[in-house]
Parts: structure tokens; sequence; C-alpha cells
């Protein structure tokens, strides 16, 4: 779910639902099952508004039942974990003269509510936050303070959970706590603002705050008060947000999607940025891990979910191959769960573009718990992965707001390379040439990705005509093993349609008995140069499918004559290293999958039942 708070402005204005539905606009990839908000208006009363569907319905809501101007407002966009998609069950949820939103699940939310109901609170919902905004209320009429009345409720909550609550007799006033949940402040001139993400308030601040987990934030126009759950002042770390709000605009595009795809380039290229000194060296200070310790490495292991999952795989080709230290990638859920084995020497690598998956984190403090060395891999500053790591190299692919990740992806998979060289230059396994020739080739990659962007008329055409297609497979080994696993991915979150990526080799262990007259099969091929090539296995396996009646979709390289005969289409990608071609062929598999929704009018910014920033278990 997304969360926005604002305080300020010079006595009752617009401002605070501006502000507050702009955050929103901004934070739907968060959640976009219903929205609200609550605004606290002079004569101490709240006024709210929430609707089920996205954003949109409330605003228009809004439209034809103005609210009265207001000192201060929350508001909230859902992903329903409790209680369906409803106008009831949207946030805010009110209890007397107090409104609260909620991000996160409250799991002892049954025994709270029995003891509610026991004193005779009705309910309104089916949402375990109900019962936060009685309890908040009723704390109040105790103590006749927001802040002390959200921290004692916070102490009682099982689960995870960002709250923010608002008082009518308050009028300055926004209270947030949070647990395992993400929440972070952005300072104003005589206002001041709290979000999910950043992303809530860069269109009016860059200064912001980071907080810590289990703390308690008090806003108002002029000050801004951090405790514990115990009521103990904390300190909270100052930050400034290096996104531009140009950047979270679709500037002239159709769709985020359809941008970001295009900002790839600049994606790469600014995560590759700075990260070399004058003679060529990697420099990468800001990893603050003793260099001993990165030397002792004797295993790594990536953690980390859907599209940044397979990130992961094509970092372990590339470090394996760069360091020869085994590395093992698994599902972030996965791996919390099943006992794994990691020790002081293990390297724990967490690749997460928000920084706030809740299974990301989780693996993460698991691992820090068995003694391992945690790294993480994040785009989104101020959020929770990089704060409860021992390092953290940041991607700098700016503001990704489609929900379906793409330039992300294409600069998680360029930090991966940062980090294989770094440690194959530490621990000499490289010579310094080897190391900064392969600098050199991955500078380049940023001009091919346009280069591949240029070409891609053909790849929407195709797209364009195979609408009403049902079932797509995807194929490929090596480093294209992942990338036909992504490619199957963003065709299923944005087409619905029904897809699935194979390794290669497999393909005659099972998958080929899919394959009927007409199937379309996209193949990723490995270039036909270099030692090692796979190239000429791939090709078989093309034959096999097309003897089968496949119509084959193939991604090559310039110059590869040999595939042609075998496809029914080619799409070519500039000549590369193989271990750095996943940045070019991803990038076809991407503009099909976003061409294809919106030729079926489907929605590729907020594909259904979809969250951008997963922040529940
Ligand atoms: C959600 C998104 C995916 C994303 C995954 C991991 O499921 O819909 O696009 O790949 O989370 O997100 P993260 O922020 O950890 O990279």
């Amino acid at each position: 779910c997304g969360i926005v708070g604002y305080v300020g402005g010079a006595g009752a204005s617009e401002r605070p639902l501006e502000v507050v539905l702009e955050g929103l606009r901004r934070l739907e990839y968060r959640g976009y099952d219903s929205a609200g908000v609550a605004l606290v208006v002079p004569g101490g009363r709240l006024a709210t508004a929430k609707k089920a569907g996205k954003l949109a319905n409330l605003v228009a809501e809004l439209d034809t039942h103005p609210l009265p101007p207001a000192t201060a407002a929350i508001g909230h966009t859902r992903w329903a974990t409790h209680g369906g998609p409803t106008d009831a069950n949207a946030h805010p949820h009110v209890s007397g003269d107090v409104a609260v939103i909620h991000n996160g699940i409250v799991e002892n939310f049954a025994t709270l509510k029995a003891e509610l109901v026991a004193d005779g609170v009705e309910f309104a919902s089916e949402t375990d936050t109900e019962v936060v905004a009685h309890l908040v209320a009723r704390e109040h009429a105790r103590s006749q303070d927001l802040t002390a009345a959200l921290t004692t409720v916070s102490r009682r909550l099982e689960g995870t959970f960002t709250l923010l609550a608002v008082h009518a007799d308050a009028p300055d006033t926004v209270v947030g706590a949070r647990h395992d949940s993400p929440l972070v402040v952005g300072l104003g001139d005589g206002e001041n603002f709290l979000g999910s993400d950043v992303a809530a308030f860069i269109g009016s601040t860059r200064d912001a705050l980071e907080l810590g987990q289990d703390q308690v934030v008090t806003i108002t126009p002029t000050s801004v008060t951090v405790t514990d759950l115990d009521g103990n002042p904390v300190e909270a770390t100052p930050f400034r947000v290096d996104w531009d709000t140009e950047a979270a605009e679709k500037g002239g595009f159709g769709s985020f999607m359809d941008k970001e795809i295009h900002d790839q380039p600049h994606a790469v290229a600014d995560t590759l940025l700075g990260r070399t000194d004058a003679a060529g060296h990697l420099v990468l200070d800001e990893l603050r891990i003793d260099e001993a310790v990165l030397r002792a490495v004797d295993k790594i292991v990536v953690v980390a979910c859907g599209t940044a999952a397979y990130a992961g795989h094509v970092a372990k080709y590339a470090i394996e191959h760069w360091c020869r230290i085994p590395v093992e990638v698994e599902l972030a859920h996965e791996f919390r769960y099943r006992d794994p084995v990691v020790d002081e020497r293990t390297l724990v690598v967490a690749i997460s573009q928000s920084g706030e998956t809740m299974d990301t984190l989780m693996a993460v403090r698991h691992a820090r718990e068995q003694g391992a060395t945690t790294l993480a891999i994040v785009n989104t500053h101020g959020s929770t992965i990089p704060r409860e790591s021992d390092a953290v190299l940041y991607t700098h692919a700016g503001p990704e707001i489609a929900v379906a990740s793409t330039k992300a992806f294409l600069s998680q998979i360029t930090a991966a390379y940062l980090l294989g060289l770094f440690l194959a230059q530490l621990r000499g396994n490289k010579f310094p040439d080897e190391i900064a020739s392969t600098l050199e080739e991955l500078r380049a990659m940023p001009d091919k990705i346009q280069e591949v962007l240029d070409r891609s008329g053909r790849v929407r055409e195709i797209a364009r005509w195979m609408a009403d297609t049902q079932s797509v497979l995807f194929l490929g080994r090596h480093v294209g093993y992942p990338i036909a696993l992504e490619g199957a991915l963003k065709l299923k979150e944005l087409a619905y349609i029904h897809a699935e990526g194979f390794a290669a080799g497999e393909l005659k262990h099972g998958p080929i008995a899919l394959i009927e007259p007409g199937q379309p099969v996209f193949v990723v091929v490995p270039s036909p140069r270099g030692r090692h090539s796979l190239h000429s296995k791939v090709v078989s396996n093309i034959q096999e499918i097309r003897a089968r009646g496949a119509r084959t979709i193939v991604i090559a390289e310039d110059g590869d004559e040999a595939v042609r005969p075998y496809a029914d289409e080619v799409f070519s990608v500039p000549q590369c290293p193989t271990l750095l071609a996943p940045l070019l062929t991803v990038v076809p598999l991407q503009v099909f999958a976003c061409e294809l929704a919106t030729a079926k009018g489907l929605d590729v910014d907020q594909p259904r039942n979809l969250a951008k920033s997963v922040t529940v278990e």
C-alpha cells in the first residue's frame, strides 16, 4: 500500500488535499485496489472520502463532493490483504475523532477485535486496520495525546505496519509509526511530509529523513519529533533525494512502462558513472565492507524476488566466471524458510528495486543472524533493505513507476557486473587490463541498448499481430536462460498471456511436448563467436521445435547468418561479450510485452492484482 501524510500551509487551505493526492498519484504503483483521504478541518472536524478501484475513482468522487479546506491530511492507496477491495474496506478507517491508514498486516487483529467487540465497539469494515483506529481512539480518550496513543497501541500490535493517524482536535499534527514496513519523512519550509517512499513528496521537497524500525514520528508544520516505541527520543538520519520530478513523469510517452524501457541506456550509464578512478580501476568505496572480509568470502548467495531474482541469475554466470566464487541464487521467500547453509564467509547479496520487499528483507535479516555479510543492490534511497544490510551498492535507474520492472532490471545487472569485477580485482582473479577492457565493453553498452531501441519497430509490429495469442514460450541457454524467464514474466505480468521460459537444453526433457503447429517460441541465441559457444546447440534446439511446427522468433547477434534459415523472424542486437548480452537481449522482449499488452488495451503501468512494492510476506 502507499501512504502519504502532510501538515502545513498558513491556516486551512486546499494544499493538504492537493499534496496528498499528488503523493498518492506517485505512489499508486504500491497498490490500486482502492484509495482514500482524511483531512483535519477547522472547528475540530475530520472530513474523509474513500473509493474502491483506482485513484481516479476517488478523484471523481472528490470532484462531485468536494472536501473543505484543511490543515493536515493523510491518504492511502491500497493493495488488499484483509477484506476485499470495497469502499468500506478502503482506508482511512475512522473511530470517533481519529482517522487511521495502514500498510501491512496486524496479525493479532482477531484477538484485539474480540476485546473491542466485548467493549461494545461496532465495526464498519472487515479490515485489520479498523481495530487500530478504535484502539487509538480509546487510548486518546485517556491521554488526550495522539502521539502517546499511537505509541501505546503500536506496542500491542503483532505483524507488520506503517500507521498514520490524525485527530480532529490536533489540526497541525500527523503521527506515524512503523514496524517492518516503510516510512520516510520529507522536510519542507513551514510544512512536513510522510510517505511510504520518497516519491510521495519529490514534487515538493528533496530533503528527507530516514527512520529506523519501531519508531514513532510526529510532524507539525515546523517540527519533526522521532521516538522509539517506549517514547524515548531518537535521532533520524537526514538524506537528500537525487531523483528529479521530471524522471517521475511520462515525458511524452504513452505509458511509464514505455518511457522506462526507453530510459534504459541512461539507467545503465548512470549506474556505471563515477565508479572508476583515473587509472581505470573500479572504486566502490561506498561498499564499506572490510576488504579482508571480501577476500575471505567463499560463497555468494543472491536473494531477491521477481525480476530482481533474474538479475541475480545473470550475476551468477558473470561472478562465477570472473571470480571463481560459487554463487547460489534463491528466491528470498524460499531462502528464508529452508535453513540455508550460510556463515561468516558467505556474502549474501540482496537485489531489490524498492529496497522494501518484505520477503527480501526477511532473507537479509536471516542471513545476518547466521553471521553472513550482507550487501544490498537497491534503487531507492531511504528504504529499509540498505539500512539493514552491511553495505549497499545503489543502482541509479531513477524512479521506476511502472509496476513491472524494466530499467531497474538492467541497472541491477549492471551493478552486479560491477560487484563481480570489483571482487575479481580485489582477489586478484583477473589481470588489471582484463578488468579494464571489460569495463570498457560495459561503458559501450548504453549506446548498444539505444541501438536495440532504435530498431524496435519490427518487434512492435509483430507484437500487434500477436495480440490474440494464447501462449508463448521462451528459450535460452547460459545467460540467455534468465532472459527467457524474464521475457515470459513480462508477458504474464503485462499481457496476462500464459508464457513460460525454459533452458533450451531442457526442452527435450519435457517441454517439447508443448510444441504444436503454430506455437510461437522466442529463442535467445548466444553469440556465434567465442570459444565455448553454445550457439550451435541452440540452433539445433531451434531446428527441433521448428520440425514440430513452432513459429520461431529469434533474438540473435548482428551477423549471425547461421540462425536465419531456421527463424520465422529475427531481431538482431549489436555484438558484445557473451556475459554482457542480457543487457541487450532482454530489450526486445520488454518491448514485445509492452506493445502486445497495449494492443490488447491493457494498463501496462498497473497490471491487475500486482503491486510494485510488496511489503507483506
Ligand atoms: C513485485 C513487482 C516486481 C518486482 C518484485 C521485486 O512483485 O511487481 O516487478 O520484480 O516485486 O521487487 P523489488 O522492489 O524487490 O525489486
